[in-house]
């Protein structure tokens, strides 16, 4: 009897914890995949953004220093989750890490699968192409050329408009990631690739035998946004407090001037 007595007192106290799970109260409350941590998706493959330092071995750039410091005043561990980019929003929708942080553009499209905190960071579509390739000045010089683009990016979606909007018979070749479209450029397997201007300004700073950056006014300007579950309203909130404070104080500028500096 005293057994039963004691099962029902658990029974009981589960049911209610149970009950109190699901008030109002707990859904403002911070979801996190893992406890102590901030855990973050991002195809660690994009300099100076997100890439791995060759020397040490660790992951670095500007959005890896933003996300360390916003896990840092959350009083969170940071801890980055290197995705492929075609499967970086289904693992944020499987709640494989909390954010995704991968100088990803805000975009319609995406933002009904997922909330975007405000923007952290502005860019813009350019053409990369080789360095001794005089032809290719604007976008209407990609008629007849192949164009090499990170398949699912906005660099892909800007150049499937310039063929359906503008008419522009170009040929798309996507790539899983970024790395190798440039490097389709710099075989010669594509005349050009449409990519963020600040990983092309990179890439052509730090190989300027290779190649030469393109820009064009057909190309609008993007804001890149942290991505969250929608679920987790109060992470988004919270995270958007973070930028805040950090672009207020000055820290945003810190980072900046590190990684863009000149
Ligand atoms: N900003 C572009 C987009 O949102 C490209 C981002 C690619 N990021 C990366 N880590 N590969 O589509």
């Amino acid at each position: 009897m005293k057994r039963v007595v004691t099962a029902m007192v658990i029974l009981a106290a589960v049911l209610i914890l149970g009950c109190a799970q699901q008030t109002p109260t707990e859904e403002k409350k911070i979801k996190l995949v893992e406890e102590g941590f901030l855990t973050v998706g991002s195809d660690i493959a994009y300099p100076p953004f997100e890439y791995t330092d060759e020397k040490t071995g660790e992951y670095t750039g500007f959005d890896i220093d933003l996300m360390t410091e916003i896990a840092n005043r959350m009083g969170l561990k940071v801890k980055f989750v290197n995705t492929a980019w075609d499967g970086i929003i289904p693992g944020l929708l499987a709640h494989k890490y909390d954010v995704i942080c991968s100088a990803m553009t805000i975009t319609e499209e995406r933002a009904k699968q997922v909330d975007f905190s405000d923007p952290y960071f502005e860019a813009k579509q350019v053409i990369l192409t080789k360095a001794d390739n005089t032809e290719i000045q604007d976008v209407d010089d990609l008629n007849g050329k192949i164009v090499a683009v990170q398949q699912g990016t906005t660099g892909d979606f800007a150049a499937q408009r310039l063929k359906d909007e503008k008419g522009i018979q170009l040929e798309i070749k996507r790539f899983e990631g970024t790395p190798e479209a440039l490097m389709a450029v710099q075989k010669g397997d594509a005349d050009a690739a449409i990519i963020d201007n600040f990983v092309a300004y990179i890439a052509a700073k730090e190989n300027p035998d290779i190649y030469r950056v393109v820009e064009s006014d057909e190309f609008a300007p993007e804001y890149y946004g942290i991505a969250v579950n929608k679920d987790n309203p109060a992470l988004l909130e919270k995270i958007n407090e973070v930028l805040k404070e950090i672009k207020e104080d000055g820290t945003y500028d810190k980072i900046y001037n590190k990684w863009f500096g000149e």
